[in-house]
């Protein structure tokens, strides 16, 4: 067990699956691409922009590897375990171009960036080395690959934030959407490979961002997840002087007013940058969800500050206090880091007991991996061995497993309105939505005529540790 994920939206891979539009598959394309991605769900969402620059330049999406004449995959860096998923992938589709000599295959994402044309000396069979903020040249360098040349471009951009593509929507449910509203990361979190494949932070302008929200909305959609690496930091500075600048309470709220019906999540927030301002204006909407994903990564001081997170255990528990004092029925969740350089026993009981003053609804938790050229790599030795990390990880695992129940227990009883996103994957007769905490919640179709789509008032009857039970009360 290297790490496990108790809910699985954040690390899940989901395969060359669905676009969007039956339209686009119906139309007629002379060449096809097939793209799988892997990583976070900005890797998702860029996955998105790819696909419309590609249809754009003429290249219709095809859900069968088979079929396609270029292979994509979007990939990641976060830890090792992560890189040797992607390479086990491309031996597989390097078969398929033994077989057939004109498809191309492209890596794009995270280890593009990290391994730039290395990636071509160690991956022989690959044409195409793109980065993520390269993926404009996208066209551009499928024709030199074509013909025949090897075509890497990993430039990274102080700009590019892809603001005028509107995405083509990969395995949407027709409900939920990710919505990109930043890009980067200007932290320096000594673990962190992102800083590295993703560059420096930069906000998306508001104006697109509201726009490809009405649009969802418009077409049906009733959730936007808002995505960056640190929404909290999110300001855009117009060079208009008639208008102010927009920070990310204020974006949340424009997102929120274009209807009661949609409603509005966010991900991920550093602890050090979500504010008063954020918490108020969640309260104040009763459509912005009442959930916050607060990476605590370790529950100890002198680990937070080898990690360079620039807060303190003492900080990181008063945030989660003024979050229930202004946000009383928020759900909390958070990525956990086990066996970072130097971490003994007495910093494992703090990352304990952290989890347990905080109550975290769920976690994400990971064993440190090395990442190179990262600051730890280069500072500290990887020096918690691999059995102490494996124990560990058990431990914060139970203890999140315990956490888990005893806060779905906590909500027996109680009645949501919820989102009917579709059907529960193991009953076809009941429908699976997510609570305003972002708690899976399943439940009897009965004899209603609800749909996909609609809101629903559900009372809770029983759980699991990873789910909520109830039934539908009349609206
Ligand atoms: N921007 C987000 C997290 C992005 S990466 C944030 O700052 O919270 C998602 C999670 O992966 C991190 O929160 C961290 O828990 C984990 N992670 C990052 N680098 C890692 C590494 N080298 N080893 C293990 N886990 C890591
Ligand atoms: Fe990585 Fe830290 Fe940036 Fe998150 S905030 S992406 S963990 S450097
Ligand atoms: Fe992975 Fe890159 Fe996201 S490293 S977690 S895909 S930003």
């Amino acid at each position: 067990m290297e790490e496990l994920i108790l809910d699985k939206t954040q690390d899940e891979t989901r395969q060359g699956e669905a676009y969007a539009t039956t339209d686009l598959f119906q139309k007629k394309f002379e060449r096809h691409f097939y793209i799988e991605s892997y990583g976070c769900q900005m890797n998702f969402a860029d996955s998105e922009v790819v696909a419309s620059i590609l249809q754009e330049a003429g290249f219709g999406p095809t859900r069968n590897v088979e079929d396609a004449d270029l292979i994509f995959i979007n990939t990641c860096s976060i830890r090792e375990k992560a890189e040797q998923t992607v390479r086990k992938r491309l031996t597989n589709f390097k078969r398929l171009k033994r077989q057939k000599k004109s498809l191309l295959i492209g890596v794009l994402g995270c280890m593009a960036e990290r391994l730039k044309s290395k990636f071509l000396e160690e991956e022989k069979l690959v044409d195409l080395v793109i980065g993520p903020d390269a993926y404009r040249s996208l066209p551009h360098l499928i024709e030199e690959a074509a013909g025949g040349q090897k075509a890497v471009n990993v430039l990274l951009s102080r700009e590019e934030t892809y603001a005028d593509i509107s995405p083509v929507r990969i395995d949407s449910n027709g409900i939920s959407a990710f919505v990109s509203i930043m890009r980067g990361c200007n932290n320096m979190c000594s673990f962190c490979v992102v800083p590295f494949t993703r560059g420096r932070e930069r906000s998306r302008d508001p104006q697109s961002i509201i726009q490809e929200c009405e649009d969802l909305y418009k077409n049906g959609y009733r959730e936007i997840t808002l995505l960056g690496q640190n929404v909290d930091s999110y300001y855009y500075a117009s060079s208009f002087e008639s208008f102010p600048p927009i920070t990310f309470a204020n974006l949340l709220e424009k997102v929120a007013q274009i209807s009661p019906e949609l409603l509005v999540r966010f991900s991920t927030s550093h602890p050090k940058d979500i504010s008063d301002e954020v918490l108020h204006t969640m309260a104040m909407h009763e459509n912005i969800c009442k959930y916050i994903h607060l990476p605590v990564q370790s529950g100890s001081s002198r680990v937070l500050q080898l990690m360079n997170r620039t807060y303190t255990r003492e900080w990181y528990m008063a945030k989660v206090d003024r979050i229930r004092t202004l946000l009383p029925d928020c759900g909390i969740s958070a990525d956990i880091i086990t066996g970072f350089c130097t971490e003994d026993e007495k910093d494992h009981q703090d990352t304990l007991s952290i989890m347990e003053y905080c109550k975290y609804d769920f976690s994400y938790m990971f064993i440190y991996s090395e990442r190179p050229g990262t600051l730890a790599a280069r500072r500290y030795a990887d020096d918690v061995p691999e059995d102490i990390k494996k124990r560990r990880l058990e431990e914060i695992v139970s203890m999140q497993n315990k956490l888990s129940l005893e806060s779905n227990q906590r909500d027996i009883g109680k009645s949501y309105k919820v989102l009917i996103e579709g059907d529960s994957k193991k009953n076809k007769e009941e429908w699976k939505a997510r609570n305003s905490q972002n708690k899976v919640v399943v439940f009897p179709k009965e004899n209603y005529t609800y749909k996909k789509g609609d809101f629903v008032t559900v009372k809770i009857a029983d759980c699991t540790q990873g789910t909520l039970k109830g039934n539908i009360v009349a609206n």
